[in-house]
């Protein structure tokens, strides 16, 4: 198994493997309504969203984290590793998606965009991914602001792609980042 990229600390937050006392946070602001307006699970069931959580630090693939400020969680990060549909010889730990979500109560503050950027350090730093996406609804204009702030490409929009229980098919865009762009980035900021 390859090596958490967490604990880490950017921009004032504490990214770090979730533990048994953080679930009560993360289901207190889970199924919020605006958050569920935005995610195509509309409900996690809060015994689901325990066994999930719990199964993390074991997990080979998922590198889902909590965010936490101030001693307090404030999001969850989520990083998983995909390794293609199955092709025969398909290298493995290459690939992964992102996804995040603020507790509303602390949105606004620059969280999602400093827990996208950190799941990408983590992804490419950490887990030395070649490539890393993330998804969101076309409408989700917070979240599509968070992926370009943090630097994301968008290389899609696929058309009513996305069903939602209450919204109906639905726009979504992709994007993605490969690891040589993010190094790239690095070469340039430390030249700046
Ligand atoms: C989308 C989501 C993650 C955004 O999180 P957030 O912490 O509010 O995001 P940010 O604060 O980084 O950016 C949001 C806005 O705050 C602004 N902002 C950034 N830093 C800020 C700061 N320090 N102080 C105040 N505002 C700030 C940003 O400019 C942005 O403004 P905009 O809406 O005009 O683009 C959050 O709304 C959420 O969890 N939504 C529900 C779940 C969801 O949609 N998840 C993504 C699925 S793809």
């Amino acid at each position: 198994m390859k090596e958490s990229p967490w604990p880490m600390r950017l921009e004032g937050l504490l990214f770090r493997e979730v533990v048994e006392s953080d679930l009560d946070v993360l289901i207190s602001f889970r199924n919020d309504p605006g958050v569920n307006h935005f995610m195509v699970r509309t409900y996690v069931d809060p015994d689901d969203l325990r066994r999930e959580w719990l199964a993390v630090p074991s997990s080979p693939t998922d590198y889902s984290c909590v965010v936490e400020r101030d001693g307090r969680v404030v999001a969850m990060g989520f990083l998983e590793i995909v390794d293609g549909a199955g092709q025969p010889g398909h290298p493995t730990g290459t690939e992964g998606v992102i996804g995040y979500i603020v507790d509303p109560r602390a949105a606004g503050q620059g969280i999602g965009t400093a827990t996208a950027r950190a799941l990408l350090r983590g992804a490419f730093d950490g887990l030395r991914l070649r490539r890393v996406t993330a998804a969101a609804n076309a409408d989700n204009l917070a979240s599509v602001g968070v992926l370009e702030r943090a630097g994301m490409r968008r290389e899609r929009h696929a058309l009513k792609a996305l069903w939602h229980r209450d919204l109906g098919w639905l726009d979504e865009v992709g994007y993605a980042l490969l690891h040589d762009e993010w190094a790239a980035r690095i070469g340039e900021t430390a030249h700046t």
